[in-house]
């Protein structure tokens, strides 16, 4: 019985290990950073700076949430990050069952303090019914950015019955998921990102390129793309170039146009050439013309030979001449 009991602590430590290592290679970098919104209730109770203090409770009576003033047609909570952040995603904790009041909402990255005019809109709340908006909610928000801003707004007539009047915002928690640019990983952001970065910048989580520098490929981008491309320009993910350097094609420009291609120029797709040389026809110029055509030349798609008709007019009409002029 003892020992049972060991083992099954020693496991639940492990998840418990597992959980907490998972939930650290993401940095929430709003956490105690400086707040601002549009108005305030008037309790210290509900100072924007609730909304980055950690705490998820979202009862409001909790002293975790923030509540701007009633009679507003406007509404805006801000968090300055500090710096410039590469932001995977937001994730939202709102005043429990108040629908009403978060519904139409936008979620804005940006660079300065002109929201909603400047910046990156992430999402809009366009819910038709009350119990579609979502309180707590993840939105994908791959920006780089110093501010994020919660914005919303009520117009007359409202889009809405069940839509509150005025707009109000009690955001309980904001939390950002990135680091600041140029660096990635572990719950401390302490990693750089590659020195292949285009930019210099990553994903905050993955330490994956955004982009590479041309002539580069791959998730890090040290990779070099295939030789045959053309200005070395091949795409990030699978380094298939974009275009190929003359006389060669395939994916990767690995194989080299027919010498049966007029100068040998072909299509980057199928090697199908441009051009023939003369004497030859087919997609790939391989099929030899008829011996029989003049000059050796036909058509390019049918193998039908270029002048033959104009050549056997020519032959009976100067053969008729020979027996007129014989008379
Ligand atoms: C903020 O500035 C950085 C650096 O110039 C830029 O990469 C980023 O796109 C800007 N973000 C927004 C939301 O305009």
């Amino acid at each position: 019985m003892a020992t049972r009991k060991i083992i099954v602590r020693r496991h639940l430590i492990l998840i418990l290990f597992y959980i907490v290592t998972t939930v650290r290679s993401e940095s929430n970098v709003a956490v105690n950073k400086t707040t601002e919104q549009s108005s305030d209730q008037g309790n210290v109770k509900y100072a924007a700076s609730h909304v980055v203090d950690d705490c998820l409770s979202t009862d409001l009576s909790n002293g975790c949430c923030t509540h701007t003033e009633r009679g507003h047609t406007t509404a805006w909570w801000r968090v300055d990050l500090g710096e410039l952040m590469t932001i995977i995603r937001i994730k939202i904790y709102y005043r429990d069952n108040f629908q009403h009041r978060l519904a139409g909402y936008q979620l804005y990255v940006s660079n300065t303090t002109n929201t909603p005019t400047d910046g990156d809109l992430c999402f809009v709340d366009t819910s038709s019914t009350k119990n579609a908006v979502q309180l707590v909610v993840t939105h994908q928000c791959p920006y780089v950015g110093r501010y994020v801003t919660v914005y919303n707004y009520r117009n007359n007539p409202k889009p809405y019955s069940w839509y509150s009047d005025w707009a109000i915002l009690e955001l309980c928690e904001v939390q950002v998921f990135g680091c600041p640019t140029g660096r990635y990983g572990d719950g401390n952001c302490q990693k750089l990102c590659p020195v292949d970065c285009y930019g210099g910048n990553c994903n905050s989580k993955t330490g994956a390129c955004f982009y590479c520098f041309a002539g580069k490929f791959g998730i890090y981008c040290n990779s070099d793309c295939p030789a045959n491309c053309k200005d070395s320009l091949c795409t990030k993910d699978a380094g298939t170039c974009l275009d190929c350097v003359p006389q060669t094609y395939g994916v990767q420009c690995e194989y080299a146009c027919s010498t049966n291609c007029l100068n040998s120029l072909c299509e980057k797709v199928n090697g199908y050439c441009y051009e023939c040389i003369a004497g030859q026809y087919g997609f790939t110029c391989d099929q030899n013309c008829h011996v029989n055509c003049k000059d050796i030349l036909c058509e390019r798609s049918t193998g039908n030979c270029i002048g033959k008709q104009y050549l056997s007019t020519l032959i009976w009409w100067s053969t008729s001449g020979a027996v007129i002029l014989s008379f």
